[in-house]
């Protein structure tokens, strides 16, 4: 997809031509619920204006955030008049342009319009709600059809994307190139988590992550068993002992050119699958465990991102990687490990297993001293039966920091919602022989007591969130912003972030 910012005088003959309209206002006074189309297209062609007036009036379009309607008008600059509908004008108007976005991408599929613009107005052309739209857009195309040999259809259909505004300026075109490193990395968590477990290994991963490590200001390490083993990581060793794959932790670091304004730290659990282990899951539970690298997915594309758009913090982004399979030689439950801070754990299920790399992981980013630490993992059934598929439940030490995450989430569109760290429910982890047990019979607060048992293989003083996007990283049918399969779930959040941090 290519995107051209130009001018409303210099109209193109498109496939669809685009526009953006608010839900009318019913107030006391009027009771009419008629959206009104901009004047440009009167200016353009009055017959039309009217004919595509009566047609919104007739099928009663309500311009609601996310609805589009297309109307066939066969004129000289465009086949299809497009209305997306941007809801009430005192809601959030970058979430309205970046849902609009997604709704136009997916339109233009569907009508097979290849070549497509989008006129923005006075109100519409500010910088976020452009920024928002371009994600968008991107968040729209998106499909995944590397796999697909018999079907002939070509993978993007959306060649070229005029956006129509008052003045063009390098600011609006830096704007929309910043977009464009945001979607694309959205994109690119997606493709990693939809991969599945035969070509998404945790070589695979590391490989991924060396790409990113190329850009100029990035540096990549990729410590393998034998580096685990001498930094004493039982954690990640111990999950991967039943798997033919051997385990690795990425670490992937952006120093900014002068001087840095903080450090952040991300870790994802890259589980690249995820059987349970000798607490076998059973097959219904086990499918779509290919995507339990999500929370290594996210870390992986927003560093993509944070390498392209060059932030004044440093970011360090750590992916702990193993496969966690039934064995012979597979770690059991009765087994006593030891993670990296020294602590013992008494396993009581394998199939908690993604707390136990990045326990490891965790002792690591507390090792590098930074700011702030944010963890992002598939860790917990219970966010499913607690939130659904939408959300994503983040527990912290810090109020300013998941103040600032949930604020950054709802201009991004990720869905986060707080869940205390409740110090009573630790008894949970409480083991008879080892300083800690990985889990316990009773499934009372099951991602609570996940929270709790990271907790104590973070340094307590500094700031750490932690992220369980168990339900929001896979999509098992489509959604507002996402298809079905992976959903790049809080990697806006995580760039936007990284790109306003001051410590
Ligand atoms: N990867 C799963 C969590 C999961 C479940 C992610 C469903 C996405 C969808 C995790 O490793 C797991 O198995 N968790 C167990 C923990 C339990 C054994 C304490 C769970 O949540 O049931
Ligand atoms: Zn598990
Ligand atoms: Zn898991």
């Amino acid at each position: 997809m290519k995107i051209i910012l130009t001018t409303h005088s210099q109209q193109q003959k498109v496939d669809m031509l685009v526009y953006g309209a608010n839900a009318p206002q019913s107030t006391s006074k009027t009771s009419s619920k008629k959206i009104s189309l901009p004047n440009t297209v009167k200016l353009w062609n009055s017959t039309l204006y009217q004919c595509i007036d009566k047609e919104i009036a007739r099928l009663n379009f309500s311009a609601s955030q996310g609805k589009i309607l297309s109307l066939f008008v066969d004129d000289t600059i465009t086949n299809y008049i497009t209305i997306a509908g941007l809801g009430d004008a005192k809601e959030n108007m970058t979430v309205a342009w970046r849902r609009a976005g997604v709704s136009i991408a997916r339109k233009a599929k569907d009508l097979r319009a290849q070549c497509i613009a989008i006129s923005l107005d006075n109100t519409s052309d500010n910088k976020r709600n452009l920024c928002a739209l371009v994600e968008g857009l991107y968040l729209g195309d998106y499909s995944f059809d590397h796999y697909r040999t018999q079907d002939k259809t070509p993978k993007t259909l959306l060649k070229s994307v005029y956006i129509y505004v008052n003045k063009v300026s390098a600011d609006l075109k830096k704007t929309i190139s910043q977009a464009e490193y945001v979607g694309n990395s959205v994109c690119l968590t997606r493709d990693l988590v939809n991969l599945p477990s035969c070509d998404a290994t945790p070589s695979d991963l590391a490989a991924s992550a060396k790409k990113i490590g190329k850009y100029a200001n990035m540096t990549c390490k990729i410590f393998n068993e034998a580096d685990l083993k001498r930094m004493k990581m039982g954690g990640i060793l111990s999950v991967a002992k039943g798997s033919r794959q051997k385990p690795n932790m990425i670490s992937l670091t952006y120093s900014p050119k002068g001087k840095s304004n903080g450090h952040i730290v991300l870790v994802g659990k890259g589980v690249t699958f995820d059987a349970g282990g000798i607490s076998i899951k059973p097959s219904n539970g086990m499918w779509d465990m290919k995507g339990d690298m999500g929370g290594g997915a996210s870390v992986l594309g927003t560093m993509d991102a944070i390498a392209k758009l060059k932030p004044g913090v440093k970011v360090t982004g750590i992916v702990a990687c193993a496969e966690n399979m039934p064995d012979g030689n597979a770690f059991k439950p009765g087994d006593i490990i030891r993670a990296k801070n020294g602590k013992t754990i008494e396993i009581f299920s394998t199939d908690a297993e993604g707390r136990l790399l990045l326990a490891d992981a965790l002792c690591y980013a507390s090792e590098l001293k930074p700011d702030c630490i944010i963890d992002l993992a598939t860790l917990t059934g219970g966010t499913l039966y607690a939130t659904g598929e939408l959300y994503s439940l983040i527990m912290s030490n810090s109020d300013t920091l998941q103040n600032k995450l949930m604020t950054l989430s709802k201009t991004m569109d990720d869905y986060l919602w707080p869940l205390p760290l409740v110090d009573e429910y630790r008894d949970g982890l409480t083991s008879g022989i080892a300083d800690l047990k990985n889990s316990n019979a009773g499934s009372k607060a099951g991602t609570i007591v996940a929270g709790l048992f990271l907790q104590e293989f973070v340094d307590k003083s500094i700031d750490w969130a932690h992220l369980d996007i168990a339900g929001a990283a896979f999509a098992d049918e489509k959604q507002a912003l996402s298809i079905k399969g992976g959903t790049g779930a809080m990697v806006r959040t995580l760039i936007e972030f990284a790109m306003t941090f001051k410590t």
